[in-house]
């Protein structure tokens, strides 16, 4: 079986390699069947080939459509663009699922079990600025340009509303700031209470949310939410909010889905403070690799992974330094592929 789905693999920056690592030896003790085309992007592209976004990583994934990731670091400020951006755009990953589950109970917030579905091509989040020089100051003024438009809301709303049909969900929240940016976001809040109703009025609820009361709302009352379908720089937000709620950014992952291509990730960066030292949760980057498997119709491998998780952490308590414990990495990693090959 191994080997048979050619699919592209980027280390990429800090804790990348680490947690790559881990994935794939998780991935292989499963005998998950991916041919493996490795290349680079990020800082290690721009060391390794002049290049953040090499074209050599570029046409594998137009090759394979098929992608898992570690981080990209991109720098403040200065410096070049997001090539995680750049990304998305060549390949039309217009839909960005990150979803949050608890993986231990007994936290600040338990049975935490949310989804955020972020629009990834458009809004604000698009980096479309400039700075406008007066007299010796060339940083006077700051714009943005946000665009949203009717064909790119519709593509993720009806990609929310058939993934939360599909996996069994309750009910979609439309987040927003209609009653302030009427048009940008008025727009996407608009097309998709009419999508629900002349599609999806009583086969999946719906509810509707401005994205600063929504935040709180989590806070208060998580479980009040299932599906929070939003635009791009609002889910970057909720997304870290809601990976907040189920322990930190050590437990999210992240499906970005397109037309052309579907890349893996964890929703966490490259961690520089910790980079290098062995002691990154893999946890993320693994749980992207079970919706990579699920993406690729093997739900027998990723329902594996993720009780092999649940097993490791609840039954052998083998936990890394950000969820309390004293694992290191490759400590984690071990005892999960143990366990993978016991059950
Ligand atoms: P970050 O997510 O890398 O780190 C935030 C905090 O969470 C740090 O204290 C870090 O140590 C901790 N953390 C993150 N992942 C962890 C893990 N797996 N295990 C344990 N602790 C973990 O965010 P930051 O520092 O704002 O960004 C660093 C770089 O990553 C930047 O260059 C940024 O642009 C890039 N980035 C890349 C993303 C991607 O490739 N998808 C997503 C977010 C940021």
């Amino acid at each position: 079986m191994t080997g048979t789905i050619p699919a592209t693999l980027v280390p990429g920056d800090g804790i990348g390699p680490e947690i790559i690592d881990a994935t794939l030896a998780a991935l292989e003790a499963l005998r998950a069947p991916f041919a493996w085309d490795w290349q680079v992007a990020g800082l290690a592209g721009v060391k390794a080939a002049g290049d953040p976004l090499p074209r050599a990583t570029l046409d594998s994934i137009h090759r394979t459509r098929l992608a898992l990731k570690g981080p990209l670091e991109t720098p403040s400020g200065g410096g070049y663009r997001s090539s995680n951006v750049r990304l998305r755009e060549e390949f039309r990953l217009y839909a960005n699922l990150r979803p949050a589950r608890t993986l231990i109970p007994g936290g600040r917030f338990d049975n935490i079990d949310l989804v955020v579905v972020r629009e990834n091509l458009e809004g604000l989040y698009i980096g479309h600025e400039i700075y406008i020089p007066i007299d010796d100051d060339p940083h006077a003024v700051a714009m943005a340009t946000g665009v949203n438009t009717r064909q790119g809301c519709r593509n993720l709303l009806e990609f929310a509303f058939e993934h939360a049909i599909a996996t069994g969900r309750r009910k979609v929240t439309i987040v927003h700031k209609a009653n302030i940016m009427k048009a940008l976001t008025g727009i996407f809040l608009e097309t998709g209470t009419e999508m629900w109703e002349r599609r999806y009025r009583g086969r999946i609820d719906l509810d509707t949310a401005i994205i600063d009361a929504c935040a709180m709302k989590l806070v208060l009352n998580p479980w009040q939410f299932d599906v929070l379908v939003t635009t791009n720089l609002f889910g970057d937000i909720l997304s870290d909010l809601v990976a907040g709620l189920v322990g930190g950014l050590g437990m999210t992952p992240g499906a970005n889905i397109g037309t052309n291509a579907a890349i893996f990730e964890a929703v966490h960066g490259s961690a520089p403070d910790i980079a290098g030292k062995g002691v990154a949760n893999p946890i993320a980057l693994l749980l992207a690799a079970a919706m990579m498997l699920d993406h690729c119709k093997l739900p027998d491998l990723s329902g594996r992974l993720r009780q092999a998780i649940d097993a490791t952490l609840n039954v052998d308590k083998v936990r890394t330094g950000d969820l309390g414990g004293t694992a290191s990495t490759a400590a984690f990693t071990k005892a999960l592929v143990s366990r993978i090959a016991g059950g």
